[in-house]
């Protein structure tokens, strides 16, 4: 009997000449994955496809609630960024998905997975590191980093096969995209002084043509998970849908990013990110309010150590879990609303307010009502500067010279 393998299958050229290739070269029996991470694809094509090019099993998973829930989400708590200018999208739908290959190969008694990554990228990386974290005996089979061919080769195969090839072989780019961002690589973009084409876009307006009057969005939050938009509760992936829409009409969220690679290389990515630019800013400012000063600043070293680790396929680790229980604790209080205002490509808060503010107007007022005591200064400053007063006393690092005053 023949072994099987699951393959992670998008319904593009490369893993469908997989299918075949992983039955030819390795005698299997290929069961397709296609997970639903919200790329508006036809999924009942892709599975019909599958199929026809000769899977023995071809299965479809909407997994959009589970990557708002449980990946998403926990990124924006933490405030996660790659390198300042990346959220994440891809990165994160990559442990879902070889989470769900690999319940997959289990159930279906499989000894391996198959992914269409190529050898350059950080995805291989993350479906590896994430199933051997998961089910550590599975083999992982990655074809389109072994079968050495061009895409000229693969499409000679494909014809070969009889596998549908698209008449005009595909867009000038690569495109990934889930309900969280769209990244867009390769082609002219590959010379990073290149402006990106307006044919690279498909989410946001651009925005020389965004409406002239601005869009006024609030934003609720419960506990740092954004719950509301203008004041009526919706549930996190609708929220996001139709943040995505607002935001996307005014042009806000392109990001033009010269990242690094996990594997050492510089690549210029374009993304298209409006929900998760409008939500960073949001809950970014609502922790301005909320937190102490002291909480916020540790915040911010842990944000880029979970960007890291969220983009360097570590989803599933010891340190994700502890790192996700100290944010957790931080986001008690981050509870309130947040208002923006979406216009001509830019995104800006304009009003934060929560039942836990620990902004005081008493204390920061310059008009009636200020209840600080300003009797207390000369004290505090008198201890403050203590240690300065001395060292300028003993050391005169930068005290000035005594010059007396002429005729004195
Ligand atoms: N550079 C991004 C990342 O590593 C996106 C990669 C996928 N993009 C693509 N066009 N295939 O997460």
């Amino acid at each position: 009997m023949p072994g099987k393998v699951v393959l992670a299958y998008s319904g593009g050229l490369d893993t469908s000449a997989a299918i075949k290739w992983l039955n030819e070269k390795y005698g299997l029996d290929v069961i397709t994955l296609t997970v639903d991470v919200g790329n508006e694809k036809d999924f009942l094509a892709a599975r019909d496809k599958a199929l026809a090019v000769g899977a023995v099993k071809a299965i479809v998973k909407d997994a959009k609630q589970e990557l708002v829930t449980d990946y998403i989400f926990p990124a924006l708590k933490a405030g996660a960024v790659y390198e300042g200018r990346y959220p994440l999208a891809t990165a994160l739908s990559r442990p879902l998905m070889a989470r769900l290959l690999a319940e997959v190969a289990l159930a279906e008694g499989a000894d391996a997975i198959a992914h269409g990554c190529t050898g350059k990228g950080n995805d291989q990386v993350r479906f590896e590191v994430s199933v051997a974290a998961l089910a550590p005996h599975l083999k992982v089979i990655a074809p389109a980093r072994e079968w050495g061919m061009t895409r000229e080769d693969t499409i000679k195969y494909a014809l070969s096969r009889g596998i549908p090839v698209p008449v005009k072989s595909g867009s000038a780019y690569s495109i990934d995209e889930n309900l969280w961002g769209r990244s867009i690589e390769c082609g002219v973009l590959e010379d990073p002084w290149t402006e990106p084409p307006e044919d690279v876009y498909a989410w946001t307006a651009s925005p020389a043509k965004t409406p002239d009057q601005p869009a006024y969005i609030v934003v609720g939050f419960e506990r740092g998970a954004p719950v509301s938009l203008d004041g009526v509760t919706i549930p996190g992936l609708g929220l996001i849908e139709k943040i995505h829409e607002v935001a996307g009409r005014h042009g806000v969220g392109r990001i033009d990013h010269v990242e690094n690679r996990l594997v050492g290389i510089k690549s210029r990515e374009i993304y298209e990110a409006p929900a998760a630019t409008v939500l960073v800013a949001a809950h970014q400012a609502l922790e301005d309010l909320t937190l102490t000063k002291e909480q916020a600043r540790f915040k911010a070293r842990v944000a880029p150590e979970y960007a890291d680790l969220v983009y360097n396929g570590q989803w599933f680790t010891a340190l994700r879990q502890d790192l996700d229980a100290f944010i957790e604790s931080t986001q008690r209080f981050v509870t309130g609303e947040v208002r923006l205002k979406l216009f001509k490509g830019q995104c800006c808060v304009i009003g934060r307010r929560s039942p836990f503010s620990l902004y005081s107007h008493g204390l920061a007022t310059y008009d009636q009502g200020d209840h600080f005591d300003q009797g207390a200064a000369p004290g505090f400053i008198h201890l403050w500067g203590l240690p300065v007063k001395t060292q300028a006393q003993v050391q005169q690092i930068c005290t000035l010279p005594a010059n007396k005053p002429e005729g004195v």
